[in-house]
């Protein structure tokens, strides 16, 4: 807790803050996670990132949603009136206090650019339900800014284009988004700066904040080099470097405080190469070098400095 509230100066939760997690049946709400979150980050003057409304994948649903949605009888309807209702009643309860949602999580396949056949939401509105979460979101809390976030685009340039030009249809349509994230979770391959830094610019050139929103790089990525930590520490040099370099790249949020929390070591394809280690502090909270490297690169994009004898 000391270290999440002196070293970061945004918070985001990485399940608390889900439909499922926050909502056990269709009119039944459970804050408790999520408020403890947002009162710790308030009491430390932290910002907040919202992650996330809708998210067809993994944990992203309420356990109840397809068998509420077969026993409609139009289940599109059905759907545009839950999403409203969860827009409004989450959103709405942290107005003013969330700076930033996490409106849609990853709309597109995960190796494509094209919608996910498994998207509940596409399957039943099409396109169209970025538009409405977007809306509902907006009237729920017009100070909040909107975010499509999305994963592996950072090394799959044909995914990274259609996410643009995603982003270019709902804006022409004149809904309200904010921003773009890039996930950041490069376990199957280190971040690329240059790669990185373009894709954050093409981002900015339409007008939207970029963010880097759940940033790991594990260190067995590094197995091969003769130092991995040094490996690693470059590795997240490059990241903040590339967001550096973009005023519109408004943050980077990194996916965990500490290596002894990381979903990595849980999750089906990474599990198998535990201790993954992709985070900045060690498990004993001690900080590590790509910690150190880190803040070298923050240092150094600072344009002046105060030198003392
Ligand atoms: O809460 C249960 C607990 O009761 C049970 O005992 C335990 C046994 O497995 O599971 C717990 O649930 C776990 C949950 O995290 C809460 O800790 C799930 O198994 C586990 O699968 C789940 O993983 C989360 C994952 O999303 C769900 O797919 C990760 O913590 C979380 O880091 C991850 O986050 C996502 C982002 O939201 C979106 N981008 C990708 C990222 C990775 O999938």
């Amino acid at each position: 807790m000391q270290v999440a509230s002196r070293e970061f100066t945004s918070v985001t939760p990485e399940n608390s803050m889900k439909w499922r997690s926050l909502a056990p049946a269709p009119d039944e709400y459970d804050f408790s996670g999520a408020d403890q979150l947002v009162d710790f980050a308030l009491a430390n003057g932290q910002r907040l990132r919202g992650h996330t409304l809708f998210w067809h994948r993994l944990n992203g649903l309420p356990s109840w949603l397809h068998a509420e949605l077969d026993a409609a009888s139009d289940p599109a309807a059905r759907l545009r009136e839950l999403m409203a209702d969860h827009t409004a009643t989450v959103v709405g309860r942290y107005a003013g206090r969330i700076a930033q949602w996490d409106v849609i999580n990853e709309p597109l396949g995960i190796a494509s650019g094209d919608f996910d056949r498994e998207n509940i939401f596409y399957q039943l509105l099409g396109e169209e339900y970025l538009d409405l979460a977007l809306l509902h979101a907006h009237a729920a809390d017009p100070s909040a800014e909107l975010f499509i976030n999305e994963t592996f685009t950072e090394f799959q340039p044909q995914k990274f284009d259609a996410l643009i030009a995603l982003a270019q249809r709902v804006l022409a349509r004149g809904a309200p988004l904010h921003g773009i994230g890039l996930q950041g979770h490069f376990f199957l391959r280190a971040p690329d700066e240059a790669v990185l830094r373009d894709q954050l610019r093409r981002i900015a050139a339409l007008g939207l904040k970029a963010e880097i929103t759940e940033l790991d790089i594990p260190l067995p990525l590094f197995d091969t080099t003769p130092d991995p930590l040094a490996a690693q520490a470059q590795a997240y040099a490059d990241v903040f470097n590339a967001c550096l370099a973009v005023p519109l790249c408004s943050g980077i949020t990194v996916w965990g405080v500490d290596d002894a929390h990381t979903w990595l070591d849980s999750f089906v394809i990474t599990a198998g190469n535990a201790p993954n280690r992709p985070l900045l502090f060690d498990g004993q909270l001690q900080a590590k070098p790509a910690y150190h490297a880190v803040v070298d690169a923050l240092l150094d994009a600072v344009p002046w400095r105060i030198v003392s004898n």
